[in-house]
């Protein structure tokens, strides 16, 4: 099970205060009850729970079609529709996947998450020698940047594949009834997965969402779900609160923003978590940064970036704490050699791992930044596979859940991501919106 320290964030004492611990136990007993603000949007709260086999056997019998035929396939998506699946796939996959790829697994790649004209050329250009197929994934289904990819990818695998291959390797995950995608699903006859209506972007990773990108990639989608059940359980809203990881977790960072930290900086010492962060980001960005409040999710890996942000970590200005999740083992073991000359001065640490200077980087990073003002929060794993991140995933979903209760905001809805997209239409001239571009013609 995960394991949370808070003993170099806070005093014990400043959880026990009876109001928080109400307001607590008040955010857990909304959700469980749907009486908070959002209350449509709760389908990921015992999700993990109610996965049967016969659904993940439908998610692997289609993976199993696009493993078969494909050598490649492009993930279209963004923010939610995107995040989850490249976290757990780049969490788990070797992280020279491209070049060790023996051809076992199709490589996983990603579209729809940008407008880089350059990207998409180059893109376009290297999938002409792939056997190449598409996971089309947006919930709306009308996400620009995804439909852009979505157009260039489905006639590029049309033209090469021809029609009938490609309506066999072409998928969407989206939206039951609504939306481009689900009508262009239906027309061609591709097979589809919904994501079911109450589960927002952020959260939907353990729906189809990230369940099939991670299985086509092979990994362990059942581990996966696991775990995620298992966290279900141990932040059920019946385990006492010091018990419970989540609440925990979720009080812990609310008295550090009334105490003035008003950035939290998640930090991993592994480079396979470079996208949890970014996944973790948008989970807390998206649901907490409203009304004029809430903690800026910022997050940096290390210890590459101790030789980047290291120095206004430990000197800047103190309205920033850490949350560092730790790995304890690694999969592979790798000695430090002896040398006989000893140039490098580096023999102190021969036939020691590779992980014991990492961890003692971790531990030193940890006691310079506490001294510098930095209170820290530690998460830690017992190891980097499908069953830990299945924990890890379900851990900061329920401890977001109760975290924007607590401090006060909709968690689960995003109004203000919709005013770069109106800009963006009136800017293009997307028909019924002449009068915003009228108005925005005067701005410019
Ligand atoms: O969390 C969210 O709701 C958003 O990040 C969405 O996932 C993102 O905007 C993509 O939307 P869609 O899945 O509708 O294409």
């Amino acid at each position: 099970m995960i394991r949370l320290d808070i003993s170099k964030a806070l005093q014990e004492a400043a959880l026990e205060e009876t109001a928080l611990q109400q307001r607590v136990a008040a955010a857990q007993a909304q959700l469980e009850e749907a009486t908070c603000p959002g209350n449509d949007f709760l389908g990921w709260l015992h999700l993990p729970s109610s996965i049967t086999p016969e659904f993940l056997g439908e998610v692997k019998a289609c993976a199993d079609v696009l493993r078969q035929h494909c050598d490649t396939v492009v993930v279209a998506g963004i923010g939610g529709s995107y995040l989850g699946a490249r976290a757990v796939i780049e969490a788990l996959g070797n992280s020279f996947a491209w070049l060790t790829n023996k051809g076992e697994n199709p490589d996983i790649l990603f579209a729809g998450n940008n407008i880089g004209e350059d990207y998409l050329y180059e893109l376009t250009q290297y999938l002409k020698t792939r056997q190449f197929g598409v996971i089309n994934i947006s919930k709306s289904g009308t996400t620009t940047e995804t439909a852009l990819a979505f157009r260039l990818l489905k006639k590029q695998c049309e033209e090469q594949r021809g029609k009938e291959m490609a309506r066999k390797v072409i998928v969407a995950v989206t939206d039951a009834r609504k939306g481009a995608a689900r009508t262009t699903a239906d027309k061609e006859g591709y097979t589809s997965f919904i994501i079911p209506d109450n589960v927002g972007g952020r959260f939907s990773v353990l729906t189809p969402v990230g369940l099939l990108p991670i299985a086509v990639a092979g990994f362990d989608v059942e581990a996966l779900v696991k775990g995620a059940a298992d966290m279900e359980r141990a932040t059920a809203p019946e385990v006492p609160f010091a018990q419970n990881p989540s609440a925990v977790y979720a009080a812990a960072r609310n008295v550090l923003y009334q105490q003035g930290k008003k950035i939290e900086i998640l930090v991993n010492f592994q480079p396979k978590l470079h996208y949890m962060n970014e996944w973790w980001k948008q989970l807390y960005g998206e649901s907490e940064g409203k009304d004029l409040k809430g903690i800026f999710p910022a997050a940096v890996d290390f210890s590459t970036d101790l030789h980047s942000m290291g120095q206004w970590i430990q000197e800047g200005e103190r309205t920033i704490f850490e949350t560092v999740v730790s790995v304890e083992n690694p999969e592979h073991t790798l000695l430090f050699p002896h040398d006989e000359e000893n140039l490098d001065g580096l023999n102190f640490l021969s036939g020691k791992r590779v992980d014991e200077v990492n961890k003692m980087a971790e531990l030193g990073t940890r006691l310079a930044h506490v001294d510098g003002g930095v209170p820290n929060i530690r998460v830690c794993i017992d190891r980097l596979d499908a069953y830990n991140l299945g924990q890890l995933i379900y851990f900061f979903e329920k401890a977001c859940g109760i975290s924007g209760l607590i401090l006060g905001v909709n968690p689960f809805n995003q109004p203000g991501v919709e005013a770069y997209k109106k800009n963006m239409f009136a800017l293009l001239g997307k028909p019924g919106y002449e009068k915003e571009t009228e108005a925005i013609k005067t701005r410019i």
